[in-house]
């Protein structure tokens, strides 16, 4: 494997709206990131992904960009940005922004003069088709928020015409097969990038591919639609096409780093993704997600348990082995905090966090940690509907009650599955708004722990998640253990319970276990009479070449 600059570090995401609010406006900011630079380089961090904080209407939290080379002055100013970059710098942090390029805002400009205009330029930017005879839409694809991929045209809703979005009415889909707007797009993925912005995450980028024919597939549900997921997923090739162009245009002649939010990549096409000539760096590994992306999304409330989560991610760390690196997440803002939805009850605590925590960092490939994960946080309790903000979430209240759910079941499912559970303010203190803002209200609530759960009550804990946290990221670095951390071999070793998520890396005859025990009991596994401990999250016994774990506990062996 070709070693890269990225190798070997411990990325962090910061959703801007959530992380510090520095001008009292009860949203966060570029200010407030700039304010917390330190905290993140003391916690070993040397790659920030920010999620969109480019100027939008925030129907979609940002995902929908009005203009891509501007930054939103809710969250700042380009100078502010500017100095973000310097001040990341100069404590050896890199940036990587957010690309959404499958789609924009129905703000943008672009969109606005080709509605005005079906004729315009613009107009080739973006999907527009005749409705059916009978003045249905043109095929029957489901968007991923719900409802049809396709809508009338603002202001035109008498006439036939209809406009392509694979998620929500506020995010038209951009047209990839014209060829001047990839230029566009190209152009402005470079004008970042020369900025001195080391890379992008990249949003939903396998939908980029369309049939243009519009054919439609067989219905997967009862509403005689079909996700356009499974169109995506027909598509793949088309869409590799598109970024062998955009990786030789861009990422590559910039030594970038592209980590691409790709589902569903077969095992046959992963190295052209992720290989050392492929058209990503690394993409996420959301394999356990995966397993619940069901329809209707309301679904997702049956919480996937760590057995589940751990043969399906061990089963990507072995596909991946020998072609590239994926990225281990716990948990994103899509998603609800892992603590809760992947763990036994009885380790949904700090205990349950830490030897999370060591999976998630020890695993092979470039671990992101979603801000808050660090200090243990769980899902917000959210008592109404209307504490909500996210489209997402009110749609799958909507949907639960159609389907025959009382409101407060609805709202129950809400409370485990939605993507605001993850979205809530960051806990820094135990002071007003969790230190996150000195506004009478902030944009989301704030979480019911705070006065306990937080930066302050951790930082100087030995003991505290935070501190576990910082110690497995210091252990990555560590001479010793560094080249064995990133490049060794990832090993299942025998899950002796169901709630025990064990495995090994090994490099040149080097080897660690790492064994994180989820039961509420002891659990224990042979290794070798010699063998060390590296780090444990509570005291564990070694005898006899005998490793004894604690209930909720991890261990990290040199073999
Ligand atoms: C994935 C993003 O992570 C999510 O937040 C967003 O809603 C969709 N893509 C659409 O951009």
């Amino acid at each position: 494997m070709q070693a890269k600059w990225w190798h070997g570090k411990v990325a962090y995401q910061i959703y801007p709206k959530s992380f510090c609010d520095s001008n009292g406006d009860g949203v966060g900011d570029i200010r407030g990131i700039i304010s917390k630079l330190d905290y993140l380089q003391d916690l070993g961090i040397e790659i920030v992904w920010l999620s969109p904080c480019f100027k939008s209407p925030f129907v979609d939290q940002g995902y929908d960009i009005a203009d891509y080379q501007d930054i939103d002055p809710i969250f700042g100013t380009m100078e502010d940005f500017d100095e973000l970059l310097a001040e990341a710098k100069k404590r050896g942090i890199s940036i990587l922004l957010d690309l959404v390029i499958n789609h924009c805002s129905s703000e943008h400009e672009w969109f606005k003069k080709a509605c005005a205009d079906l004729n315009s330029e613009e107009a080739k930017y973006f999907y527009f088709r005749k409705g059916k005879d009978d003045g249905t839409p043109p095929d029957n694809l489901r968007s991923y928020f719900g409802g049809s991929v396709w809508e009338k045209i603002p202001g035109h809703e008498d006439e036939n015409i209809y406009y392509l979005h694979y998620f929500a009415k506020a995010q038209p889909d951009l047209n990839w097969y014209y060829e001047p707007l990839r230029e566009k797009l190209f152009n402005m993925v470079n004008f970042w990038l020369d900025k001195g912005v080391a890379g992008f995450r990249i949003d939903a980028i396998m939908n980029i591919a369309k049939d243009l024919s519009f054919p439609g597939l067989p219905a997967d549900a009862a509403d005689g639609m079909c996700s356009a997921n499974q169109m995506t997923a027909k598509l793949s090739d088309q869409a590799a096409a598109f970024l062998y162009e955009m990786n030789d245009k861009t990422f590559k002649p910039h030594d970038a780093l592209s980590v691409a939010e790709a589902f569903g990549v077969n095992q046959e096409s992963l190295k052209n993704y992720i290989g050392d000539d492929g058209f990503f760096s690394t993409i996420f590994d959301f394999s356990a997600r995966e397993l619940n992306e069901k329809y209707p999304a309301y679904y997702r409330y049956r919480p996937v348990d760590i057995a589940k989560w751990r043969d399906t991610i061990f089963a990507s760390q072995e596909r991946v082995n020998d072609i590239g690196f994926m990225c281990p997440i716990i948990e994103n803002h899509d998603e609800p905090r892992g603590v809760s939805y992947y763990l036994p009850r009885h380790a949904q605590n700090p205990d349950g966090a830490k030897a999370f925590a060591a999976v998630n960092i020890l695993l092979r490939g470039m671990p992101f940690i979603y801000q808050g994960q660090e200090i243990g946080m769980t899902n917000t309790k959210f008592n109404s509907i209307y504490e909500f903000d996210d489209l997402n979430a009110k749609d799958n209240y909507k949907a639960a009650l159609k389907a025959g759910f009382t409101p407060s079941q609805a709202l129950d499912i809400l409370n485990i599955e939605s993507r605001d559970n993850a979205r809530t303010p960051m806990l820094w203190s135990a002071g007003k708004n969790a230190g996150f803002s000195d506004a009478a209200i902030t944009w989301l609530k704030v979480h019911q722990d705070y006065k306990t759960l937080n930066v302050a009550a951790q930082k100087d804990d030995p003991n505290s998640v935070l501190s576990f946290y910082k110690k497995l990221i210091a252990l990555r670095k560590d001479p010793k253990y560094h080249e064995l951390l990133t490049y060794g071999k990832f090993k299942p070793l025998e899950a002796v319970a169901d709630y025990v998520v064990p495995f090994a890396r090994e490099l040149d005859g080097k080897m660690i276990y790492v064994i994180a025990n989820f039961e509420d009991t002891a659990v224990s596994y042979g290794v070798n009479a010699d063998s060390k401990i590296i780090l444990s999250s509570k005291e564990v016994d070694l005898k006899d070449g005998v490793l004894t774990i604690p209930a909720v506990a991890c261990a990290v062996v040199e073999l």
